[in-house]
């Protein structure tokens, strides 16, 4: 474990100074280095919320794998699950870096005091759904994502590139499966519309509330966490999805969804924010649920978290 350091910045200006001169170089932050407090706190729970993510995120599609369609399906669900899972945990580990432990975070996340991404408290009700967060979730996530391997601290930008990676693969696979249903029969043609309808606006609210509702962008732009800001990142992604959506032959549900010549841009109408605030607070279709299925694995996991911590025990012992 880091220890966390505390020492005050008016005490250290040099220290101050050369954090001032990292992140303007374009260099990274590592663990060992000084850093402000309020920027390892962002830190935190940026990296935490995004494990929780990862992790809770896998509950949603995880509800498909028992009734995947093919064997070919089933496996490339259960592929993309594992990965999700690999992303949390190497995110879990990049947050320790910052002298918080897991068990911590995962206190926090299943009481409820630390956030995961609002998006994975909607239910998945057809196949199709799969091929749709595939394809919008993951498309989103990746929006997001990729601006974040440049970010200034070093564990996190790292951990970042593989990540994107594997989501690339992930968005690809719901894109396909898309494609094939839509060559498929009527039926399975109004099932993807369905999960277009029902997925669309809260795939725009991934990218958090509108900027003028986002007090901590300019700090986090100003420490290069962040590169760009709520709004310019749900632009880039409605650019991306539209031609893909053509391609595809799905309408996305947005009457007010036009190509703006002078911006070189699609024009899309507003998200209900109302919504994701409800859905923030706890007030989403699946919240409690996702959360009693986290302690509920938390707690039968119980006896492996003590049987590793009996064997290093043991271990150290034998080994001095
Ligand atoms: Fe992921
Ligand atoms: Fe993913």
């Amino acid at each position: 474990m880091v220890p966390v350091q505390t020492a005050e910045p008016e005490q250290v200006p040099e220290l101050v100074e050369r954090f001032e001169a990292v992140i303007a170089a374009e260099q990274r932050i590592e663990p060992r280095d000084w850093m402000p407090d309020a920027y390892r706190a962002t830190l935190v729970r940026q990296i935490a919320q995004h494990a929780h993510s990862e992790i809770i995120g896998m509950q949603p599609e995880g509800n498909w794998l028992t009734r995947a369609p093919s064997l070919r399906r089933k496996a490339i669900l259960l592929a993309k699950a594992q990965d999700e899972a690999g992303h949390g945990l190497y995110l879990y580990a990049a947050a320790e870096t910052l002298g918080v432990d897991r068990s911590e975070l995962t206190e926090k996340l299943i009481s409820g005091r630390q956030k995961y991404s609002s998006i994975f408290n909607y239910p998945t009700l057809n196949f199709a759904d799969v091929g749709v967060i595939g394809w919008l979730v993951d498309g989103a996530a990746i929006c997001n994502q990729v601006p974040l391997c440049r970010c200034s601290y070093g564990p996190y930008a790292r951990a970042m590139v593989r990540v994107c990676k594997e989501e690339s693969f992930h968005q690809r696979q719901g894109y396909e499966l898309l494609m094939t249903l839509m060559h498929g029969t009527e039926a399975q043609r109004a099932m993807v519309q369905d999960a277009v309808d029902r997925w669309w606006w809260p795939s725009l609210m991934m990218f958090g509330p509108p900027d003028g509702d986002s007090p901590n962008t300019a700090q986090s732009m100003a420490w290069r966490i962040k590169r760009h800001t709520n709004d310019e990142l749900r632009q880039r992604f409605v650019d991306m999805t539209v031609p893909q959506a053509e391609h595809l032959g799905v309408t996305l549900p947005d009457p007010e969804l036009r190509w703006n010549e002078e911006r070189g841009s699609w024009d899309f109408g507003e998200p209900d924010w109302s919504e994701l605030m409800r859905v923030i607070k706890g007030d989403g279709p699946c919240n409690t649920q996702r959360i009693e299925v986290r302690r509920a694995a938390h707690e039968d996991g119980a006896w492996v978290r003590e049987a590793a911590a009996a064997y290093a025990r043991k271990e150290k012992e034998r080994h001095g």
